[in-house]
């Protein structure tokens, strides 16, 4: 029997997915499905969380490619099936570059999290419409911020990445447009900046996956996510929240 809260993570095999799922999981009341584009490595992961201990919840693994329009109609129509509904859609599956960018490299970054992460959260939002307080959460980056990125004090104004910075504002740009259609049909919707947290977005190298020992835990961010979709952040809906506040768009 499924518990009664449904959350679907993307790229949840991973970093902050990873946690979030571990963390949401460790709770009776909720299923958490966990996408993946690689379901090897989601079952993987799933055998890592169960060994932890701590899940009083359910899990399960599903392919979910965001990039991909069957992987995507499939993973919908699945759940559907299954549960009905969706009560919190974590559209967290992210991909970076540090370099200058070819237009290879451009492309494939704002396939998955622009595109990506906009059209696969669209499709989510029918199912999360049959939910009784949706939550529709877009894991960015304060290194979107147009705010952040054009003052001078900020430690932001610096910091390279140009595809992936570009790639975040676009999907600040989604989530606002989402959060002025939905609001009114009752969906909470949020850009998420999850903090510098060790994960394996600049790459699998100790160096990388700690940024050079800046990076803090993803389990914050997972805490930070659950708070979201608990409610206690209800009145900042609509707006790009970090740990300590929000952040300029
Ligand atoms: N870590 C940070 O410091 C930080 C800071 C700000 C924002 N973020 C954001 O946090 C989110 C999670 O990133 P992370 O740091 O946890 O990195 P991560 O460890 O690299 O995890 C990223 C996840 O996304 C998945 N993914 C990539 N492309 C996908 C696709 N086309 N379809 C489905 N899943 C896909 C990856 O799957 P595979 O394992 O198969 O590649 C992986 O599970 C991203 O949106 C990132 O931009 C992270």
């Amino acid at each position: 029997m499924p518990a009664s809260r449904i959350v679907v993570i993307t790229g949840a095999n991973s970093g902050i997915g990873y946690s979030t799922t571990q963390f949401i999981a460790s709770h009776p009341e909720y299923h958490v499905i966990m996408g993946c584009r690689d379901t090897q490595k989601g079952q993987a992961a799933l055998d890592r969380i169960m060994k932890s201990g701590a899940i009083r919840g359910t899990i399960s693994v599903l392919q979910l490619d965001v990039t991909d329009d069957s992987s995507i109609t499939t993973a919908v129509s699945q759940i559907e099936q299954e549960f009905g509904h969706v009560d919190a859609f974590i559209s967290n599956a992210g991909i970076t570059a540090h370099e200058f960018s070819a237009r290879e490299q451009c492309n494939r970054i704002f396939a998955t999290n622009v595109t990506g992460a906009y059209l696969t959260s669209e499709a989510f939002v029918p199912l999360l419409l049959k939910a009784e307080r949706p939550y529709l959460i877009q894991v960015s980056s304060g290194l979107g911020s147009l705010g952040l990125a054009t003052d001078p004090n900020n430690p932001f104004y610096s910091v390279p990445y140009e595809a992936y910075r570009m790639s975040k504002a676009a999907l600040d740009m989604a989530t606002v447009q989402q959060h002025k259609r939905l609001q009114s049909q009752n969906v909470r919707v949020f850009a998420y900046c999850p903090g510098l947290v060790r994960s394996n977005l600049r790459g699998d190298s100790e160096e990388a996956i700690s940024a050079g020992g800046a990076a803090g835990d993803p389990m914050d961010s997972a805490k930070g996510i659950f708070r979201l979709i608990e409610g206690e952040r209800d009145s900042e809906a609509g707006q790009f929240v970090n740990e300590s506040g929000t952040w300029p768009w």
